[in-house]
């Protein structure tokens, strides 16, 4: 079977480093993104084809020059108060676009997908931790567009043979302990380096949405999950689908912390007192968000390696602070 694997978003935050771990395990990352997001220095282990997903003429060729023979497949917009906005931007990249990939797949032999789900394919939890057979009915077009995904591939599945892992991440979080590659979203909107940049530049700010939910210290509850550990579930994917029927698993720590211990774990790591503004809840914001990881285990064998929050953070923060 060739080593060669299709990494879609292969220059974005999790695709930069699972290319890193696929090479580390002997595959060949092969990364197809059109930097719409991504970066082209974040593709150090493998060919970079700048490309988009929805070019089927593209893809046709790189599936005949690399042969790959399975896809991982991150490409996608990912911010979910745009996709409120501008829906069709959403359906049209996330879900016409994996469509568009699905096909080529089909018409190219390629059997092995690992697709970039996510935890908001459950929308608001009625209980948690959260199992993979929990009601999905998500609260955003960004979450929908995945859900459809989700949907398509099971019935590729069906029609055409190809499997499928679905993973549902929760919090991507943290970078590469060596720093050779981490987080730059922009705009950013997640909760870590925000409240890194904060620290690391006096003019920015940092706000907390809602201090008087139903937790501890009355601030949200987020599953935090290593990047690095995340990278190495999808190689476990892919090996797993080489013999294995198609599954969707959650991907989280199992344990949540709150925005206000995010805030503590960053001051422990950068000596900042981070000083936050209080805000009001936003609208659809869970009080907890919490993965049960037993399906992940089961499956994949998979584990976090990464349980300490505040190493998560420093990791995030040598990436930020590095030379
Ligand atoms: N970061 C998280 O916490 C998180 C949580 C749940 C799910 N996800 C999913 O994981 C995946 C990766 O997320 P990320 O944080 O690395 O995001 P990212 O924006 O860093 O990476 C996405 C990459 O896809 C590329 N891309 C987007 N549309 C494309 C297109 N049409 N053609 C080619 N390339 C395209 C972008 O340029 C970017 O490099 C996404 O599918 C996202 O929905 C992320």
């Amino acid at each position: 079977m060739s080593k060669n694997i299709l990494v879609t978003g292969g220059a974005g935050y999790i695709g930069g480093h699972t290319c890193k771990a696929l090479a580390e395990r002997g595959y060949t990352p092969i990364s197809y993104d059109n930097l719409s997001n991504g970066h082209e220095w974040a593709v150090k282990w493998g060919p970079l084809i700048k490309g988009d997903i929805g070019d089927r003429a593209l893809l046709d060729e790189v599936f005949d020059k690399y042969k790959p023979s399975g896809v991982i497949h991150f490409a996608a917009f990912i911010e979910v108060g745009v996709s409120v906005k501008d829906p069709g931007s959403f359906y049209r990249n996330n879900s016409c676009g994996t469509l568009t990939v699905m096909e080529a797949m089909r018409d190219h032999g390629c059997e092995r997908i690992v697709f970039s789900s996510t935890a908001a394919v459950y929308g608001m939890p009625d209980s948690v931790p959260i199992v993979e057979s929990h009601p999905q009915w998500p609260i955003s077009p960004y979450g929908w567009s995945k859900f459809m995904v989700e949907r398509m591939l099971e019935d590729f599945g069906r029609a055409h043979g190809t499997r499928h892992c679905a993973l549902r991440y929760f919090n991507a979080a943290g970078a590469d302990p060596d720093s050779e590659v981490g987080e730059a979203h922009n705009p950013e909107s997640h909760l870590i380096p925000l409240v890194l940049q904060a620290a690391h530049d006096p003019e920015k700010e940092i706000t907390v949405f809602g201090t008087d939910y139903d937790t501890p210290d009355g601030t949200c509850i987020r599953d935090y999950i290593h990047v690095c550990d995340l990278a190495d579930a999808h190689i476990r994917a892919l090996d797993y689908l080489a013999d294995n029927e198609s599954v969707a698993v959650n991907l989280g720590s199992g344990t949540g912390n709150s925005v206000q211990e995010i805030i503590e774990a960053a001051r422990t790591v950068t000596g900042v007192d981070i000083q936050p503004k209080l805000g009001e809840r936003r609208a659809g914001d869970p009080s907890r968000l919490v993965a049960d990881r037993t399906m992940a285990k089961k499956t994949l064998g998979w584990e976090p390696q990464y349980s300490d929050i505040v190493e998560t953070i420093q990791h995030a923060w040598n990436w930020m602070t590095r030379d």
